[in-house]
């Protein structure tokens, strides 16, 4: 699946393109909040996603790259989202905030940044719907993927299949036409894809390309 990454879209034309967003090949939007605290940069906020999950026909992938994410469970709600990710180096008490989004009826992620370690999972692995790896560090869209990602991706399907767990595996930053394949055939299910996607001549192409 692919889920292109809203940071990297024409916020000066947002109509337009959604026109082709909505009929491309592109399984779900993901949806990058930043809060300058937890990441070194500032995004957009739930008043401009509001406009946003309005143009949008597809499922809404929310990550959430803020500090005491838990506290924002409402406003994700009322986008609609789909899945709700918050970052594992964000949370104390993640299990508490992964059954917090549980209750507020949508999917909970857990990601990880590029030096937090697959094995922390361990504990969590059976009661999350979803992994987001991050493959760069968090903040900005554009930058370069981290190799060492592959193997990350290898523990992880590795842990899923020992533990018996559902979760869907994702891999954030630095996604394109020259890595998805060996991310989807390592076992990712979902990759996220910002400038390769929106930086194309022709973005719906991109789409169909990797929406495998
Ligand atoms: C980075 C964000 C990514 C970003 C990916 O902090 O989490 O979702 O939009 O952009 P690209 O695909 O350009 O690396
Ligand atoms: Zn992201």
């Amino acid at each position: 699946m692919l889920a292109p990454s809203l940071l990297s879209a024409d916020f000066g034309n947002l109509e337009r393109e959604f026109e082709w967003f909505n009929r491309s090949a592109a399984q779900w939007l993901h949806i990058d909040v930043m809060d300058g605290v937890f990441v070194p940069n500032i995004s957009f906020g739930f008043p401009v996603l509001k406009h946003v999950a309005r143009l949008c026909r597809k499922p809404l992938d929310v990550h959430l790259m803020i500090v005491e994410p838990q506290k924002f469970i409402p406003e994700v709600k009322d986008l609609g989202a789909h899945v709700m990710n918050v970052h594992y180096e964000a949370c104390t008490h993640l299990h508490r905030v992964v059954g917090q989004i549980h209750d507020a009826g949508m999917k909970a992620g857990v990601t990880l940044n590029p030096a937090t370690p697959v094995s922390v999972l361990q504990d969590i692995i059976e009661d999350v719907d979803l992994v987001l790896l991050m493959s760069v560090n968090p903040g900005f869209g554009g930058q370069k993927f981290i190799q060492h990602t592959y193997r990350k991706v290898e523990q992880l399907r590795e842990l899923t299949d020992r533990s018996g767990s559902h979760a869907l595996i994702e891999v954030d930053g630095g996604v394109d036409l020259t890595n998805f394949r060996k991310l989807r055939s390592l076992g990712a299910d979902v990759l996220v894809a910002g400038s390769a996607v929106f930086g194309a001549e022709d973005p719906e192409g991109v789409c169909s390309l990797m929406s495998v």
